[in-house]
């Protein structure tokens, strides 16, 4: 087992203090500034997102609205009863949040949320008109670091000003669900080697009494079993974050210290999405794309795969997983075993 010595450590940790840049803006911003007249057509004024959100007069998402605004303060109530200390938000902490300066908008993705779409529909809206269908653009270009700028690229006046004045958005999912997801899609297809080398040779290593050398060489058939040994095991967090496709929403998208306006849920994805574009003003512009996969949970696929999981590890997955559950309002899943 490699650790860093403490001394090594200790240094980073001065390092990275140095780096750390204050974050401050105000948490409970309800009230945006005066709406801002746009130049092009005098006395017409063009409210921005947030302000469409705040002072919304919108009948028809009304309703949606409502439920928006009751997740809002659940999480807001969540946050101040299950954390304790606040702390100051570092650019680190702000590489997952993407941003759209010509639509006032933060949208902080969350991997095996219909982060893809969500990234197409982004680069439509910031691309001048050089895309106008989401889906014509090849997932993995979504997937570019550079075609999207993320709020850690700026510097903290700027940063500041965008966390106030723009909406800011996040996708989230059931817990269980979203990591069952990801353990499918990077370990169960043949195709996705990158993740069997780069994860699974040492989940298997770890995990895996008397593994086959080749399993040790490719990292091929983790099974559920071995990838929940390897979450829970104190080693994982100790030697690097979790992978995003499997690290919490909570720590990926930091929803205590950043003030989310709109929590939309893929259980919900259609209205939620079709919400936040109308806040946006471009539902007339483009539709988000759901079609092809489908995004509703039939609610069983992770009690399938818990069936393998013994009550010790149910429980200790569960406790890693917590948070999310609280702050989105997921209640505990009726299969989970913990006795
Ligand atoms: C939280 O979840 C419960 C149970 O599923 C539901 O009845 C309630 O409406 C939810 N609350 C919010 C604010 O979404
Ligand atoms: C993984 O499983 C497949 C199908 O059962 C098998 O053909 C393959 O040899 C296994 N790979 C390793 C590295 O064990």
């Amino acid at each position: 087992m490699r650790m860093v010595p403490r001394g090594g450590r200790l240094f980073l940790a001065t390092c990275l203090g140095s780096l750390l840049v204050l974050v401050l803006y105000f948490q409970s911003v309800t009230k945006p500034e005066p709406v801002v007249k746009t130049g092009s057509r005098p006395g017409k004024s063009r409210r921005s997102p947030l302000q469409t959100l705040y002072n919304g007069d919108q009948l028809e998402l009304l309703a949606a609205q409502r439920s928006l605004h009751g997740r809002r303060e659940l999480l807001e109530q969540a946050c101040l009863s299950h954390t304790r200390k606040r702390r100051v938000l570092s650019p680190e902490d702000l590489k997952h949040l993407i941003v759209d300066d010509k639509h006032s908008l933060i949208y902080c993705y969350v991997p095996k949320v219909a982060c893809t779409n969500w990234k197409r529909v982004l680069m439509v809206l910031t691309s001048d008109g050089r895309y106008t269908d989401p889906l014509a653009i090849p997932a993995n270009e979504a997937h570019v670091a550079g075609n999207l700028r993320t709020l850690s690229e700026f510097s903290t006046p700027e940063i500041n000003r965008r966390l106030r004045s723009y909406l800011k958005f996040v996708f989230v999912r059931e817990p269980f669900e979203r990591l069952v997801s990801a353990y499918r899609n990077k370990f169960t297809r043949r195709y996705n080697t990158a993740f069997h080398k780069r994860y699974g040779t040492k989940i298997i290593r770890q995990h895996r009494p008397d593994p086959e050398p080749e399993a040790l060489e490719k990292g091929d058939n983790v099974t559920f079993h071995e990838f929940v040994q390897y979450l829970v095991d104190p080693r994982t967090q100790r030697e690097e974050p979790l992978n995003e496709h499997w690290e919490r929403v909570h720590s990926l998208c930091h929803p205590c210290l950043i003030h989310y306006d709109v929590v939309g849920k893929y259980e919900t994805l259609e209205p939620d999405a079709h919400a936040v574009l109308g806040l946006a003003g471009v539902e007339g512009m483009l539709q988000f794309p759901t079609s092809g996969k489908s995004t509703r949970t039939d609610g069983n696929m992770a009690a399938r795969f818990f069936k393998q999981i013994s009550p010790f590890y149910q429980k200790k997955l569960f406790n890693l997983y917590r948070m999310d559950f609280l702050l989105f309002n997921y209640s505990t899943p009726e299969y989970l075993r913990t006795r």
